[in-house]
């Protein structure tokens, strides 16, 4: 390569890293962006996992809605004792609350008829489990339960409308579960609570 084009590429190289420098020192978050990433991919990943972590965590494959039908099974009670978890819910009738990544609504539709004066907003990201949502609440002649389609980030929740974000068997699936928390505290009333509910430490029969 001649003598020229090579000083002018090495000059060019050099002023392009000095802007760089310059553009970090300017605006820190864009070096935050940079080099310290909310989320971590690794490979290779566990099999039920999505190769993406969170504080260590790797994030858990969504269960699809053909899953429906084992989220309604009749074990449930005696695997994993939800009649327990409502009673230590300790919800007033006038709660709202959301039930987020609510599936079928085996929670909404148990935590509906204690709530007599309040609501369940039952929050899923399958449209398809919205559809099922939708059934149910129909069949079950059940008003006070009213499906939401949320999103990947966001439960779409209005700011301050709710006493109880309750994921049962739902956080380890978020794909993103800073925004989504970050949401769900803005969706919070005043001194509103979350509860997360997962099984799977405690129980070897679940994948
Ligand atoms: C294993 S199911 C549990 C359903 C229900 N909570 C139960 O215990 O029966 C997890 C649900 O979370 C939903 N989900 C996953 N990510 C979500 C998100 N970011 N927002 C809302 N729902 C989500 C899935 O679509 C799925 O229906």
């Amino acid at each position: 390569m001649p003598k020229l084009p090579k000083l002018l590429i090495s000059f060019a190289l050099t002023v392009a890293i000095i802007i760089s420098i310059t553009l970090v020192n300017i605006n820190p978050s864009l070096a935050n962006i940079r080099s310290n990433s909310i989320y971590q991919y690794k490979t290779p990943h566990s099999s039920d996992g999505i190769g993406k972590f969170y504080m260590g965590r790797e994030i858990a494959q969504v269960m699809g809605h053909q899953g429906a039908g084992w989220l309604e099974r009749y074990s449930r009670e005696s695997e994993e004792n939800p009649s327990r978890l409502i009673e230590l819910l300790q919800l007033k009738p006038t709660d709202v609350v959301a039930d987020i990544g609510a599936g079928t609504g085996y929670f909404s539709f148990r935590m509906a008829p204690l709530l007599t004066s309040g609501a369940v907003f039952a929050v899923d990201s399958q449209p398809e489990m919205i559809e099922i949502l939708d059934i149910l609440k129909q069949e079950k002649h059940i008003d006070n339960v009213t499906p939401v389609l949320g999103d990947a980030t966001n439960p779409n929740l209005s700011e301050s409308s709710i006493d109880l974000a309750l994921m049962v068997d739902a956080y380890h699936e978020f794909d993103y579960p800073q925004e989504m928390i970050q949401n769900i505290v803005k969706a919070l009333k005043p001194n509103g609570r979350v509860v997360l509910a997962e099984y799977k430490g405690e129980n070897p029969f679940i994948a």
